[in-house]
């Protein structure tokens, strides 16, 4: 993955007009992809994940992006998060220009403005659940104290109060999960940005972690990514769309 230290260095600019609401759209754009272009050099020669690609994500969406193993939907979530620099083309999120955004401004705007759920949880598991779930506001400078509070609060709200001393480590996949769902949540980000969360779970315990990925999106006023090989899951979205060689197409739920 590309680091931010491939981001352009331009002073931060306005939000885009781009990120208005449209006239007479009951909710603003939240995320805004504008031609975008990825493609790697590889030792066989190019290869062009898409080009051109264009979209809108609106407030409150729930979106489903599904697609092949190696279609590029990981990739596509880590420019919408600022994690990855795309080839050309531009990003808007949270009312930010991620290409404006310097390495310093771009890491700000990770521990704010997006929280980040991934297939592999990556807690620290030598560390307790309250700590990894501390860690984005300990790194934006909170004290110990607001920050333990807030991350105990949090873990109350994924039903895992009575883990709170626990190891990561110590913790069933699901328990993980519900961890690391914590963590992406407790900066207040407007975006929740989710790459397989259920992809390492039985059925029973998927549908638990996706029932609690709807319900605090819900309550939080989330604007949601999810990439998801669960096509049931995938049709509980607000919608749903198909990456496939290169392009995004909008697909009916019963035809996932
Ligand atoms: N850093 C990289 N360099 C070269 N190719 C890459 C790199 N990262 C991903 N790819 C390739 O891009 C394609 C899409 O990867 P990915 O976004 O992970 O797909 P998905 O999440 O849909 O399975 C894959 O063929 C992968 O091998
Ligand atoms: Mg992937």
């Amino acid at each position: 993955m590309d680091t931010a230290a491939a981001t352009e260095l331009k002073p931060r600019q306005p939000p885009a007009p781009e990120l208005r609401p449209h006239a007479g759209a009951a909710h603003p754009i939240v995320i805004s992809v504008k031609n975008l272009r990825k493609e790697y050099t590889t030792g066989r020669g190019r290869l062009t994940l898409f080009d051109g690609l264009s979209f809108d994500i609106v407030l409150g969406e729930m979106l489903a992006i599904v697609g092949q193993s190696g279609a590029g939907k990981s990739t596509l979530l880590h420019m919408l998060g600022a994690l990855d620099t795309p080839s050309a083309g531009d990003v808007y999120c949270a009312s930010t220009q991620l290409r404006s955004l310097n390495a310093r401004q771009a890491a700000a705007f990770r521990n704010r403005e997006v929280g980040y759920v991934w297939q592999f949880h990556y807690l620290l598991p030598e560390f307790t659940a309250l700590e990894n779930v501390a860690m984005p506001l300990l790194a934006r400078g909170e004290s110990k104290v607001r920050a333990f509070k807030a991350a105990e609060q949090w873990l109350n709200e994924v039903e895992l109060g009575a883990r709170v001393t626990h190891r990561a480590g110590e913790l069933s996949g699901g328990e993980q999960q519900r961890v690391s769902i914590a963590r992406a949540l407790i900066g207040n980000p407007k975006v929740l940005l989710a790459d397989e969360p259920t992809g390492d779970l039985d059925s029973l315990t998927a549908e638990m972690v996706f029932n609690l990925i709807s319900r605090l999106h819900r309550e939080h006023h989330l604007t949601s990514v999810i990439v998801t090989h669960n096509q049931a899951l995938a049709r509980r979205c607000t919608r749903i769309l198909r990456l496939e060689k290169g392009c995004l197409n909008e697909v009916a739920p019963l035809a996932v």
